[in-house]
């Protein structure tokens, strides 16, 4: 049977050479895919015949694919549908590496019914799967103060509060559709930056709440840690500057001695769990962009674990804040 399953794919598995450059050297074992999607990953990790992967997608639209690689790639492959920041219960005492390539692929972007792009039409919805509300439920239920905040903080929205304050004003017996938030954010909005569509922001951040990607995020992140042995890897791919400023922050805080005054040594680091073998992110080469212009944003960032026993409470505070918004969706439940 041949290495790889023929798959109809759209999408363009993001700095793929580099990842498996990363994890070769830990060749042969086990290997989770925290974000399955269109199988890019996993596909080329399972060419090595004694690699096995544990696959986990939130999305519905992937258990399809899981299905074919399943029987491709018999007893080496197993999928999860649940969320990457259940990956605990995980059953595996081998696990080499475990690698997130956060955000979406190229097919939920273009697929209507998830209406991710201020192009779609109808009913906000923005859920990836497994969700507990919509951005539709988001956009009409909650307070402007709430919204405010959403816009604000996950999507640096300068003109946050005027938005949330027009949204407010039209809800008024109305239930708000996409072509609405378009229309709100294109009049109340200033053009700062050209080059990037208005809602832009404001639909990003909408998604990160959605989705509860801030706290899927950091939780998957400790559960990895937690799930690890000694010598594995931790490897992952971000897409926007919050998700990079969390795992920069998870990766480097937790590898360094701190340094409190260039005047004094550097003093110990007791919470020293990972080695960080490449201090700047890898970013896509100008082939891959040439390749596949989205893959733009993309850092990937990768650490070896070397010690157990860490505690996470300086990560759960730095990042509280953003925690805390995510949980306004409580009120929506
Ligand atoms: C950028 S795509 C991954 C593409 C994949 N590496 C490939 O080569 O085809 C991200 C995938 O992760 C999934 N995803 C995002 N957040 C997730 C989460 N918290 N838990 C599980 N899956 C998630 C999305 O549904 C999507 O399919």
């Amino acid at each position: 049977m041949s290495a790889t399953i023929k798959l109809e794919k759209k999408h363009f598995p993001v700095l793929l050479d580099e990842i498996i450059k990363i994890i070769s050297p830990q060749y042969s074992g086990t290997f989770l895919d925290c974000t399955f999607g269109q199988g890019g990953y996993s596909e080329k990790i399972l060419e090595n015949s004694k690699n096995k992967v544990i696959a986990f997608d939130r999305d519905s639209d992937a258990i399809k694919l899981s299905e074919r690689f399943k029987k491709h790639f018999k007893g080496r492959f197993e999928f999860n549908h649940k969320r990457f920041s259940e990956i605990k219960n995980t059953n595996s005492n081998n696990i080499k590496a475990i690698i997130f390539d956060l955000g979406y692929s190229t097919n939920q972007i273009f697929d209507e019914k998830k209406g991710l792009s201020f192009n779609s039409k109808g009913t906000l919805n923005m859920k990836m799967g497994l969700n507990r509300f919509s951005a539709h439920e988001a956009i009409n239920k909650l307070d402007k103060e709430d919204l405010t905040k959403i816009f604000k903080y996950f999507g640096d929205e300068k003109d946050a509060k005027k938005i949330s304050q027009a949204i407010f004003r039209k809800r008024n017996n109305y239930m708000l559709k996409t072509e609405d938030l378009v229309e709100i954010i294109n009049k109340e909005k200033k053009n700062y930056n050209f080059k990037i569509n208005k809602s832009t922001k404001v639909f990003q951040s909408l998604r990160i709440f959605v989705n509860q990607e801030i706290s899927e995020l950091i939780f998957g992140l400790i559960n990895a840690y937690k799930l690890l042995p000694i010598n594995g890897y931790i490897v992952v791919v971000t897409f926007h500057s919050l998700e990079d400023r969390i795992v920069k922050f998870f990766f480097k805080n937790y590898s360094e001695d701190k340094k409190v005054s260039r005047y004094l040594p550097s003093s110990k680091n007791e919470n020293k769990i990972f080695e960080m073998l490449s201090k700047k992110a890898i970013v896509p080469s100008p082939e891959e962009l040439k390749k596949n212009p989205s893959s733009r944003s993309a850092k990937l960032r990768y650490v070896k674990k070397i010690k157990e026993g860490a505690n996470f409470d300086e990560l759960l505070l730095k990042f509280k804040n953003f925690i805390e918004i995510e949980n306004i969706g409580e009120k929506l439940c």
